[in-house]
């Protein structure tokens, strides 16, 4: 099959668009005929090398976690799916596997696709989707009403937590540039600032839950502007907020927290409902081919995209 891989960890030069071969499902995985998978940037920083001791130096590997497709054949002690179902999911960003023809999925962590969207809008869900869901009602216990602040609401996992947001009635504000605060506002949230003219941290206005979803602000730096009960969530792990997550743990009050996304049947379900019911839309912004994931990833780490980069592995299926 043909696939995108890497033979060591380095720059967009590192990775080849080359024949492989085709993965073998387990007894409890799914074999699946991948029909589009999506950029996240763990997807280069693994490239990179920056997660090199978890990602080890098993080499080639095929780049990749998001996928949507259909299932062409099914281990035996698989019970909930069968041959020809649309199913989406992230495999596993350490180990990878997307970017391919065919990947292997565990029944656990698949579920059927909404249908009411492409495989390339499916593919967009999985990981910014699940990480802005799991943050917002699992560690932030959103309800209706609260207050609820999103920075960086125009990339890949902003896009879902303001409208995930919005359709649990929370109140929202949306951070991101002068330049996507028209797309910010159209994606339902109910306040816009633009980070280039107001530091929200400087702010009087109070939040319940502020959600990092860029990693940009510290646990410190938002505390002031946290309600009492008030919690913070970054999407990503950083030195600054090791002390207040640890102490967050134990002690009430203000809380840090650290989301780490987990692929699961019911909770794609969640996301598949609220994308069947138009409550939540996973705009894509850029679509490249199979053989244009070096182009893909390199307009990833700019860090300026506004909403998903998504990955059409059709053509490649129909060569
Ligand atoms: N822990 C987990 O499970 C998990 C899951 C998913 C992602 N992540 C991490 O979360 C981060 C974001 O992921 P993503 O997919 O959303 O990335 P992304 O799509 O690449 O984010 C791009 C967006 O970031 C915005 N941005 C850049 N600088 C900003 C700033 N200073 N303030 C506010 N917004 C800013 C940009 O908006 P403007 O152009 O308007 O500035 C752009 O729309 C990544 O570091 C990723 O590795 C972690």
């Amino acid at each position: 099959m043909k696939a995108v891989v890497f033979d060591r960890y380095g720059d967009v030069e590192v990775l080849q668009y080359r024949e492989v071969e085709k993965p073998i499902a387990k007894s409890d995985q799914l074999l699946v005929q991948v029909r589009a998978s999506s950029i996240n940037p763990v997807d280069w920083k693994i490239r990179q090398g920056h997660l090199q001791l978890l990602s080890g130096f098993n080499f080639p590997r095929i780049v990749g976690s998001d996928i949507s497709g259909v299932v062409v054949e099914v281990g035996r002690e698989v019970t909930k799916f069968k041959p020809g179902d649309q199913v989406y999911t992230f495999l596993n960003p350490i180990t990878g596997g997307a970017c391919a023809q065919y990947c292997v999925v565990s029944e656990s962590a698949a579920s059927i696709k909404p249908q009411n969207i492409t495989h390339v809008q499916a593919a967009a869900v999985p990981i910014a989707g699940l990480t802005a869901l799991q943050a917002l009602r699992d560690l932030g216990d959103i309800q209706a009403g609260k207050k609820v602040l999103i920075n960086g609401a125009s990339g890949g996992v902003g896009i879902f937590a303001v409208q995930i947001a919005k359709a649990m009635n929370a109140e929202v504000t949306g951070i991101c540039s002068t330049k996507n605060q028209d797309f910010v506002k159209n994606l339902g949230a109910d306040f816009v600032l633009d980070y280039a003219e107001i530091d929200f941290t400087k702010q009087t206005q109070k939040y319940d839950i502020i959600l990092d979803a860029v990693g940009k602000k510290t646990f410190a730096e938002c505390e002031n502007v946290l309600q009492t009960e008030g919690v913070y969530i970054s999407t990503l792990p950083s030195f600054d907020n090791l002390a207040p997550m640890f102490l967050s743990l134990f002690m009430s009050g203000k809380k840090a927290k650290l989301i780490v996304a987990n692929a699961n049947n019911s909770d794609l379900g969640v996301l598949r409902e609220l994308i069947e019911s138009g409550k939540v839309d996973p705009i894509v912004d850029r679509t490249y081919s199979l053989e244009e994931v070096a182009a893909a990833h390199t307009y990833s780490e700019t860090g300026r995209a506004v909403g998903k980069i998504a990955i059409s592995i059709e053509e490649v299926i129909s060569q």
